[in-house]
């Protein structure tokens, strides 16, 4: 019989590529998601495009009773926990809400994992717990110092620390945080991709909609950082590689005795102008921008030394800035309105 892995946070971007991958690769899947960043559509393409279905709750990783329904009554073999808020200037505006959902919904998953007797648990950490990390400091290895600038980032870095302090004092837990860099791109497919609600924060999803028209024009935060261009270095990641990488963590669970974090990151570092001339490249299209000063709380340069991860998960990524341009476009522009469509 199929194993059987509980994904919170399921229906979002990364969730549902992931989804898409542990049905391919023969798991049972439960979602539990509350929809508010994303929609039932994005399950409905994952069923579609994997050719099997999965089990939904729509519900609150704050509420047990629609947590204890998610667990169902068969055995659960893990849990990946992306549910969570992730706008780092939305934090800065609403940190009570960014603990509330991102520290009080891991303690709230945790409660219920306990209740059904679950205890392999992959989380969605992330680059921002190296806060803003001195260029000379890239590529950026686990032992990095974590700094969190922003209540977001802070909310990670706690649940890390609150992951290990609970590995610590009970035995038998199997923990493994997975810190990504800059997630993008879209399923090869052109049927699931990235839909933010409203105005996007983040660079690539911004920069496409400029692209197809949907916004006037690409807002550049700060072009005299001590880099090759001016503009600040991410390590962007294909959404396909991150989703594999889950597969490859759940793998490796057993070996892990209590806690362990990777990265999961490209371990290249690429500026903002370099990925709108990626974006033009994909889509044949120009993409306007307007040059403004830096923007509060953006580390100058942060990529991934994920030499670890290629090491003892047996994950590297696969696949570069163009396939991520190509495959973001052909969401984009297959798919205008997102799931509204
Ligand atoms: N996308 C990135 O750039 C990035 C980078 C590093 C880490 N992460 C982390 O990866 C995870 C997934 O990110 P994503 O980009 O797929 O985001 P997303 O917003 O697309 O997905 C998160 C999902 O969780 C759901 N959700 C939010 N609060 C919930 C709650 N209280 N109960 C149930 N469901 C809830 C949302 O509806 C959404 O479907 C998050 O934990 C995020 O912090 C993302």
């Amino acid at each position: 019989m199929a194993e059987r892995v509980l994904v919170t946070g399921g229906a979002g971007f990364i969730g549902s590529h992931t989804c898409v991958e542990l049905l391919a690769a023969g798991w049972d899947v439960a979602v539990i998601d509350d929809l508010s960043n994303s929609s039932r559509e994005a399950l409905r393409r994952v069923e579609e495009l994997a050719g099997r279905g999965l089990r939904f709750v729509e519900g609150d990783v704050l509420d047990a009773a629609a947590l204890d329904r998610a667990f169902g009554d068969g055995p659960c073999a893990a849990v990946i926990h992306f549910a969570a808020k992730k706008a780092v200037g939305e934090s800065c505006a609403d940190p009570l809400g960014y603990y509330r959902t991102n520290v009080g919904g891991t303690i709230s998953l945790l409660g219920a994992m306990r209740r059904h007797g679950v205890r392999r648990l992959v989380f969605s950490s992330s680059a921002t717990v190296y806060g803003d990390p001195a260029p000379e400091a890239c590529p950026l290895a686990e032992d990095a110092p974590r700094l969190a600038s922003n209540p977001y980032g802070q909310t990670k870095r706690f649940v890390e620390q609150m992951l290990r302090d609970l590995a610590a004092s009970e035995a038998g837990w199997h923990i493994l945080s997975l810190r990504y860099f800059n997630p993008a791109g879209a399923h090869p497919s052109g049927r699931i991709g990235e839909d933010p609600r409203g105005v996007p924060e983040n660079l690539l999803p911004s920069a496409m909609q400029v692209a197809a028209g949907r916004l006037p024009e690409l807002r550049v935060f700060g072009t005299d950082y001590p880099t090759r261009d001016g503009t600040a270095i991410r390590d962007y990641l294909h959404v396909v590689d991150v989703a594999t990488g889950h597969l490859r963590a759940l793998d490796h669970l057993s070996a892990v005795d209590g806690c362990a974090e990777y990265n999961l990151g490209a371990g290249r570092g690429v500026t903002v102008f370099e990925v709108i001339e990626a974006v033009r490249r994909a889509s044949g299209r120009e993409v306007p921008c307007v040059l403004e000063s830096r923007r509060a709380g953006d580390a100058v340069a942060a990529w991934a030394d994920p030499a670890l991860a290629e090491r003892e998960l047996g994950w590297k990524a696969e696949r570069d800035l163009d396939d991520i341009c190509a495959d973001a476009w052909r969401w984009q522009s297959e798919n205008p309105a997102g799931y509204g469509t």
